[in-house]
């Protein structure tokens, strides 16, 4: 079984089914395609399957004729999950959000693999690939794939592979990115290097499923703790009257032990605000408090009171309220350059001032309209920068440093500009650094 499953896999002549056909699985599935596997991905979503199934995309940095190809060579989309059975691999890329009460919610997660279970056939592996704490595959998926009486290791192949995908990141793809991959058992590492070793340029074997779980969570912890020591640094900067953006300028010259991490209004995506709390809660089983996820979450959620601060401060200079006042956010996206709004700080901003009065409109290149969803209730679409405009509101808000915005412009006409990402290096009176 395993030498036939890998032989397949090898010679390209397996099918690889994708469950989940979001910001992860959609590059997935064009990179396998692309090296001439059959692709099938299955999303419960019928909007996308269409949309995907029309050669459209939904993601703006991935272009539609990338998908065009993908489906001339094969690459289908469907809601229908018996068809799971027709995959030699199966790759779940399904959301791992947290719940009301900031807990791990693996609903998709196991919600995806019960509608593929009775469709799994033997011969076959399935990959994770959503990020999750260590055990997930272990404690989760194995036990249903047992239950439909397979042996894992011997007829059925089970790994987990984060994701490490950086959408808008133009000097990384999906086949340049290292991948890591954890097996249940030895067996089911090989397959899954022989999964992956067509697609990606550098496979990274590690001993486990739960190293590779906690691979992944380690490297986006590292995230949320360095952003939160650079926003604690920028408060104390700002206090002393120092550019916290030229003091990251002029560390990151060090040529080894400095990493240059960047201040903003707070953290967004899908990823960096959310997983870290994914090892809180699994830690807590171990008798293990996460000291320091737990503050750097609590700098990090707290920027966007320091920011609306700063607004009021500068709404002061110039004797305004902010009840009252018209406000325009630059960028609703959560960073530079992408239309992802998961998380946004931006969103939190918008949030907090109109609960203060104030008049809100937003910008965004990326984000032509809002519309309500669970994070916020705004129905807004996004207005054109000019000068007549930007002259029209007490401040402009720059949350998001999208480099299609025209910041020469902006300063020329802006009455006052509070900036949370540093772009405006010079000191001017009208700009107040946040
Ligand atoms: N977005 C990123 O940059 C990124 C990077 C690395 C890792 N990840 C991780 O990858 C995972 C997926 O993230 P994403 O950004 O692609 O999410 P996404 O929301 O963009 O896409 C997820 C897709 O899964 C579908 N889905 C939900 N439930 C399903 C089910 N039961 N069966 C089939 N499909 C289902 C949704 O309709 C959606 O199309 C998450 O665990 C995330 O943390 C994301």
């Amino acid at each position: 079984m395993l030498t036939k499953l890998c032989q397949r896999l090898n010679r390209k002549k397996s099918t690889i089914g994708i469950i989940g056909l979001g910001y992860v699985g959609v590059p997935l599935a064009l990179r396998f395609s692309e090296v001439g596997y059959k692709v099938l991905g299955l999303d419960i979503d019928s909007d996308k399957v269409c949309a995907l199934n029309s050669g459209q995309s939904y993601i703006e940095h991935i272009s539609a004729n990338s998908i065009q190809c993908a489906n001339t060579a094969g690459f289908e989309s469907s809601t229908d999950f018996t068809r799971a059975a027709e995959a030699d691999a199966l790759i779940v890329c399904v959301p791992t959000p947290l719940n009301r009460y900031r807990e791990p919610d693996l609903s998709y997660v196991t919600g995806a693999v019960d509608l593929i279970l009775p469709y799994m056939r033997s011969g076959q592996i399935l990959s994770l690939e959503s990020t999750t704490y260590p055990g997930t595959t272990d404690e989760l998926i194995l036990p249903r794939i047992q239950s439909r009486g397979f042996i894992v290791g011997q007829d059925y192949f089970l790994v987990y592979s984060p994701e490490r995908e950086d959408p808008g990141n133009q000097n990384f793809q999906t086949r340049t990115i290292p991948k890591i991959c954890g097996g249940y058992s030895s067996h089911c590492l090989t397959v899954g290097i022989a999964l992956y070793e067509q697609v990606i340029d550098r496979v990274v074997p590690v001993s486990s499923t739960r190293a590779a779980e906690l691979t992944k969570l380690l490297e986006n912890i590292h995230r949320a703790v360095n952003i939160g020591l650079v926003n604690e640094m920028k408060i104390v900067a700002d206090k002393m009257g120092i550019d916290i953006h030229e003091v990251i300028h002029a560390a990151a010259t060090k040529p080894f032990g400095f990493v240059p991490y960047y201040p903003g209004p707070g953290l967004g995506g899908h990823c960096i605000p959310i997983d870290p709390f994914y090892l809180t809660w699994k830690a807590r089983e171990y008798g293990v408090h996460t000291r320091f996820i737990e503050l750097a979450g609590e700098v990090n959620s707290g920027m966007p009171d320091y920011v609306i601060g700063k607004v009021i401060d500068a709404l002061n200079q110039s004797r305004r309220s902010v009840s009252g006042s018209k406000v325009l956010v630059l960028g609703v996206a959560y960073k530079k350059n992408v239309d992802d709004m998961r998380e946004s700080p931006s969103l939190v901003l918008m949030g907090k001032l109109l609960k203060l009065g104030a008049s809100v409109d937003y910008s965004d290149p990326h984000v032509p309209v809002l519309h309500p969803g669970h994070e916020h209730a705004f129905e807004m679409k996004s207005v054109t920068l000019h000068p007549d405009m930007v002259a029209n509101y007490d401040l402009v808000l720059l949350a998001t440093d999208h480099v299609k915005f025209d910041y020469t412009m902006i300063a020329q006409f802006a009455k006052m500009i509070v900036d949370t990402r540093g772009v405006y290096l010079q000191p001017l009176p009208h700009i107040v650094k946040a």
